[in-house]
């Protein structure tokens, strides 16, 4: 009997993503699997049914008692989880350090669920790194909504009517988004400079054509992320980044620790210094925000200087989103599917990585922890 792979249309709210696109639902397919997918799934992402082949529609009731596989964006719900069969595979986005309740549901139904979150960032897994796909989709979408949000051009311009000075944008955090960010801003035509914690981000800035600037405050942490500054580190990083700030014309903040609140760098103080009309965008916005007067969901105006904390970002560009994000799911799935049926090698630290739940237990070990004590 071949696996059923089924998807839900997503329900958290500001959830326009969709797991799987017909290209990937093809591809299940054509690995001999039986796709079954909610009608109406893929509409808000511009996936329209029709666009799907090879797969079959029903309800969510049925997708969610039929899949032996379940893909979704946004980790399922209480009530879908007390629907699925026993044994069943999850794999999305999990939350697991908020979502206790749904963690310990899914080691009670003896559900197996994979966290993309968890994925360990090795070469090999970089086609499955959906935390990757989305954050380059977040720091491209946060400059947008910065040249939107700004009174003013972002390139230079020369007119009849004179010549026009190009905004300057900051981009705080050189990660996947904040890289993607510099880019983005530099094809606006905006004077951009960065900021990072991590020492290695120096050369891949100034490769985009940003200024990096220098604090003399570097943090790596573990696995290439960076750790928490020390309370002497960030004062020194404040005196430097704050005059830089209140040049700025856009500022837009990507600062992330794994597993932690986002780190405030941006205080009410540095906002009170900044020109009036500038705009602040905090990708980090749902982690806590990485400006002190960040309000998730809202744009807060202080002192003539507007800051924007956006929702879900990749969801902003749902189409792209997904493609993306089911992408990552195939790479990551694919090898565990042979002529139709799953099998899943327990021996690969991919699989052993980003299993949250299995046979009954919690298999990652903080979230153990933090739920079992
Ligand atoms: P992230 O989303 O956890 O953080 C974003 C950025 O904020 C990071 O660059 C971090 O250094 C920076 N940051 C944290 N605290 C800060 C502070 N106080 N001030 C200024 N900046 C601060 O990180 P992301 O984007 O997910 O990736 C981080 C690392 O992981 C990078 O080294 C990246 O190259 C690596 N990576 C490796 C992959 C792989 O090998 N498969 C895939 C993707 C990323």
């Amino acid at each position: 009997m071949p696996i059923t792979i089924g998807t839900l249309r997503e329900i958290a709210a500001h959830e326009t993503r969709v797991a799987l696109v017909p290209e990937v639902a093809a591809k299940f397919a054509d690995a001999g699997a039986r796709v079954l997918i909610e009608r109406g799934a893929g509409e808000a992402a511009q996936f329209g049914d029709a666009l799907y082949k090879k797969v079959e529609w029903a309800d969510a009731a049925t997708v969610l008692a039929q899949a032996d596989v379940l893909l979704t964006v946004r980790p399922p719900s209480l009530e879908q989880i007390a629907q699925l069969k026993p044994g069943a595979v999850v794999a999305g986005y999990m939350q697991a350090h908020e979502k206790h309740a749904e963690v310990k549901a899914m080691r009670e139904r003896r559900i197996t669920s994979f966290a993309v979150e968890f994925i360990p960032r090795i070469s090999r897994a970089q086609s499955m790194d959906a935390l990757s796909s989305q954050a380059a989709i977040a720091g491209y979408k946060a400059v947008l909504i910065a040249a939107n949000t700004l009174d003013k051009f972002m390139p230079m311009l020369t007119t009849a009517a004179g010549t026009i000075r190009p905004s300057s944008v900051l981009v705080i955090g050189a990660g996947v988004a904040g890289l993607q960010a510099i880019a983005t801003a530099r094809r606006l035509g905006a004077v951009v400079e960065a900021y990072d914690v991590r020492s290695a981000t120096k050369e891949q800035v100034k490769s985009l054509g940003a200024k990096f600037v220098d604090t003399g405050v570097t943090a790596e942490g573990q696995g290439g992320y960076a750790r928490e500054l020390t309370a002497e580190e960030k004062a020194k990083q404040q005196e430097i980044l704050d005059a830089r700030i209140a040049a700025m014309d856009a500022v837009i903040t990507t600062a992330s620790v794994p597993g932690r609140k986002a780190p405030t760098i941006i205080t009410r103080a540095a906002v009170e210094r900044m020109k009036q009309g500038a705009v602040i965008v905090d990708i980090a916005a749902e982690q806590g925000g990485n400006c002190e007067l960040t309000r998730a969901g809202e744009t807060v105006l202080h002192h003539g200087v507007k800051i924007v904390g956006p929702l879900n970002l990749p969801g902003q560009l749902a189409y792209n989103a997904s493609e993306m994000y089911a992408r990552n799911l195939l790479n990551f799935l694919k090898p565990a599917i042979n002529a139709g049926e799953l099998a899943i090698d327990w021996n690969d630290e991919v699989f052993v990585g980003s299993c949250l739940t299995h046979d009954g237990n919690i298999r990652h070990e903080a979230t153990r922890k933090a739920l079992e004590g």
